[in-house]
């Protein structure tokens, strides 16, 4: 038996709702066919957004949007994706597979994506290719209101009114694709670049740094030393490889159980990165001002079988479901910190919320807990003790279930359970503190599957979805809840 103690009356402050955003680069089939189809495309499309996809995104609630990228962002020069569509500059999207990239989905575009998902958009610029100049007229020419040279161009290319911008980011991966800088370096060029990213009118910017790769603690050290006061927010990429990065990462479905392993254990590693580059932070930052933006997260596979190397395309099964109720679990108790996550990528690419065929859409597993989580955002996350019993494989051990609580703007209280054991079920026995036990009942929805690689495909979209949960029963003052094997379950108290 596991228990857990839900303190339905000790907040521990706000789950950010931005912790629930999303990521789309120019990479593979994620902006071109999963979002951009154009306005002469057969599939219904909303000025060249195609519909299917805009309607599941706005059902999760995305609360905020990368763009536009990752990798492709150090590489991107805005001016050629803005103006007449026929006459944007055809360039090679050099990092990601060496296709043609159109610029047909450009500044514009995206605003337009973000309007029409009411979501906010978060901009990466360009520090590794690009300019001081470049990156400051960039967002002189998104939010400026009045007469001046970008903002005059914009109006030429159809839009009068500025847009509002938060989320700026400085460059991306700096110690990696993003120019292979030492953090002394990128700490100097973030303090400039960001100087010029300008706040026009009442349109203020939430400048976010480039940060770690993983367990680089030493970079974000540099970076708040030497310019934590002139940053809102600091990022950090950690994504979930059962294998090797350069070695061979794993198959998306043909794994075994131990794989199956490795991949929770790999997730709850989050946890450890987040406490430790709090440390790091809190030791600048004790107030807390900079939030840390995980604006890269989730499983990376080896490609499927026979699809581009350089498009990442890989399925998604109840594992890697589990591994986002893991993650947001841990998102949800290092509220106090984590500010925003978004997770690679939302169509076609990684760990994908939605994948496309033609015409053709299906929801991924990972969506379902998107859809079921979404409860939380915004909420006030509740105080959760837990003594759960361990999974074990191999001589290693871990926690068997991982757990967090909310308490949302109407008083409904939610609870997110998630049981990473492939074969075992999980009894959980809750002391919900705090509420009349006896007076309140319990319900919710479960996604689980029979096998560890269950997974939808275009033939059979439903074989992973959720259904509503009947093992969640007060008795005695107590809720009790009956988990089956490689489960997530979302309860509502009422
Ligand atoms: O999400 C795929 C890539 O992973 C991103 O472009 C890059 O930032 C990271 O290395």
């Amino acid at each position: 038996m596991h228990n857990v103690i839900v303190n339905t009356d000790i907040s521990k402050g706000k789950i950010n709702k931005n912790i629930y955003g999303h990521f789309a680069e120019h990479l593979g089939r994620c902006i071109y066919e999963g979002i951009w189809v154009g306005e002469d495309s057969p599939i219904p499309n909303t000025k060249g957004i195609r519909d299917d996809v805009l309607a599941a995104l706005k059902n999760i609630k995305v609360p905020v949007l990368r763009w536009p990228g990752g990798c492709f962002a150090d590489e991107y020069h805005w001016k050629d994706g803005i103006g007449p569509r026929e006459s944007r500059k055809r360039m090679v999207n050099t990092h990601w597979g060496g296709v043609v990239e159109n610029n047909h989905f450009g500044t514009h575009e995206f605003m337009l994506l973000c309007e029409l998902l009411e979501c906010e958009p978060y901009i990466c610029g360009n520090v590794g290719s690009g300019t001081v100049q470049e990156m400051s007229e960039w967002v002189e020419y998104m939010t400026f209101d009045g007469e001046s040279p970008m903002a005059n161009w914009r109006k030429e290319n159809g839009r009068e009114q500025p847009w509002k911008l938060k989320y700026f980011g400085v460059g991306n991966e700096n110690w990696g694709c993003g120019g292979n800088m030492r953090p002394e370096y990128y700490a100097d060029l973030y303090r400039r670049y960001q100087t010029y990213v300008r706040n026009y009118g009442d349109n203020k910017i939430y400048k976010i740094a480039g940060g770690a790769n993983v367990d680089d603690y030493n970079w974000t050290e540099v970076l708040m030393k030497n310019a934590g006061w002139l940053m809102d927010g600091l990022s950090l990429h950690y994504y979930t490889i059962p294998g090797d990065f350069w070695l061979g990462k794993g198959s998306a479905l043909d794994f075994e159980e131990g794989e199956w392993f490795v991949t929770m254990k790999k997730a709850l590693h989050m946890d450890e990165l987040i406490t430790k580059h709090s440390t790091i932070m809190d030791k600048y930052d004790p107030e807390k001002r900079v939030g840390m933006i995980i604006d890269e997260w989730g499983t990376w596979f080896d490609v499927e079988p026979g699809t581009n190397p350089g498009f990442l395309y890989q399925q998604n099964s109840i594992r890697d479901a589990l591994v986002a109720g893991v993650h947001f679990n841990i998102f949800h108790n290092h509220a106090d910190r984590v500010q925003m996550t978004n997770i690679a990528q939302t169509v076609n690419v990684l760990q994908a919320m939605i994948l496309t065929e033609g015409e053709k859409m299906i929801l991924t597993p990972t969506y379902h807990v998107f859809d079921m989580f979404k409860v939380h955002q915004d909420a006030e996350v509740l105080a959760v003790e837990s003594a759960v019993g361990s999974y074990e494989m191999g001589g290693e051990t871990l926690p068997q279930v991982t757990v967090s609580a909310s308490k949302d703007a109407d008083g409904k209280v939610h609870v997110s359970l998630v049981n990473m054991d492939h074969a075992g079920k999980a009894d959980i026995s809750v002391d919900l503190r705090g509420l009349a036990a006896e007076s309140v009942q319990a319900s919710g929805m479960i996604l689980t599957a029979d096998r560890m690689n269950a997974h939808n495909t275009f033939e059979q979209p439903d074989t992973v979805a959720p259904r509503a949960f009947e093992g969640a029963n007060v008795e005695g003052g107590r809720l009790s809840v009956k988990l089956p094997p490689m489960s997530v379950v979302t309860l509502v108290i009422h």
